[in-house]
């Protein structure tokens, strides 16, 4: 509501999630549009010797965190080529979704009978405290993109907070969405399918649901924009003329105008420079850049 009743509207994107929006951005994750997923895939593919000898560099044995794990797709590459090298490693996915954890240690249990993994549900930054009781160092990662769901401030923040959970001999691997031709994130983003149309409508449709709303989903058009200087990707829902949507949970109407926008999420593109300025604000300093062959993303290792 806050977000509603403000001068220029805003939703957080991390309202997308709910059973209908994580099915969708499953969808959406594997059009050959959204170009993301392979580029990770093939970075591990391809790098994941290099990957390996960088992460154990410090110690053999090590805690793997991820956060927001998802259903592990890209991740497992990693694991099956680890599981080989040594087994003295152990997986720790961290999401806020139990049924998320559950089905991929289950799925794990299956692919990978002897990778030893500790399941952990809720907050990153009281499960982080709690990994720091053990004596290993940990190895953090953050894939997919998902920084880039941060504004800058938010950014570096986050990492900030990070930072201060890890310790001497710990490790940060992000993955980052470079910038390039606007041609190609906005057919990512703004796709033929209309998939990320649904994404965001769907917000729209929870809100009906969960707060008793009453948008009329065909009076929003889904827009992207792409920032070929700062490299910044916004996604807007579009009011289609004036009207308003009245919230019977809080008695609350909200007038839209004609073509006024609700801000629903950022996805930031980085350069080298932009990732550099983010790892020094935020403490860290850049130890190793892995690209796809197309140079369209690049996962980052940062250590203190
Ligand atoms: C989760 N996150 C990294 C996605 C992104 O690319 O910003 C969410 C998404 N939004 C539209 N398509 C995908």
């Amino acid at each position: 509501m806050d977000g509603l009743m403000a001068e220029r509207k805003y939703l957080s994107s991390k309202y997308f999630y709910d059973k209908r929006g994580s099915e969708i951005f499953q969808v959406i994750m594997r059009m050959p549009e959204y170009y993301l997923t392979d580029c990770e895939l093939e970075i591990f593919e391809k790098q994941k010797q290099e990957i390996y000898a960088a992460f154990s560099q410090n110690s053999s044995a090590f805690e793997l965190v991820e956060l927001g794990a998802g259903d592990g797709l890209k991740t497992k590459i990693l694991l099956s080529y680890f599981l080989a090298k040594n087994n003295d490693f152990e997986y720790a996915p961290i999401d806020i979704s139990e049924t998320a954890v559950h089905q991929l240690l289950n799925d794990l249990e299956k692919e990978f009978p002897s990778l030893k993994t500790r399941a952990l549900i809720g907050d990153y930054f009281h499960l982080l405290e709690e990994l720091n009781h053990q004596n290993i160092p940990k190895v953090i990662m953050f894939l997919g993109s998902n920084i880039g769901n941060f504004s800058w401030d938010e950014a570096v923040s986050f990492l900030s907070e990070l930072r201060r959970q890890m310790k001497e001999n710990d490790l940060l691997f992000i993955g980052f969405d470079l910038k390039k031709d606007s041609r190609i994130i906005l057919n990512a983003y703004s796709d033929p399918h209309g998939h990320t149309a649904a994404f965001n409508l769907n917000l729209l449709q929870r809100m009906n649901r969960e707060l008793e709303a009453d948008f009329n989903l065909s009076n929003f058009k889904h827009l992207e924009t792409y920032d070929e200087d700062n490299g910044a990707t916004k996604s807007f829902l579009i009011s289609q003329q004036k009207q308003k949507v009245y919230f019977s949970k809080f008695e609350e109407e909200i007038s839209f105008e004609k073509g006024e926008g609700i801000f629903m999420e950022i996805s930031q593109k980085y350069d080298e420079q932009m990732i550099q300025g983010l790892a020094s604000a935020a403490g860290f300093e850049v130890k190793k850049n892995f690209y796809d062959s197309r140079r369209y993303y690049l996962n980052s290792l940062w250590e203190l």
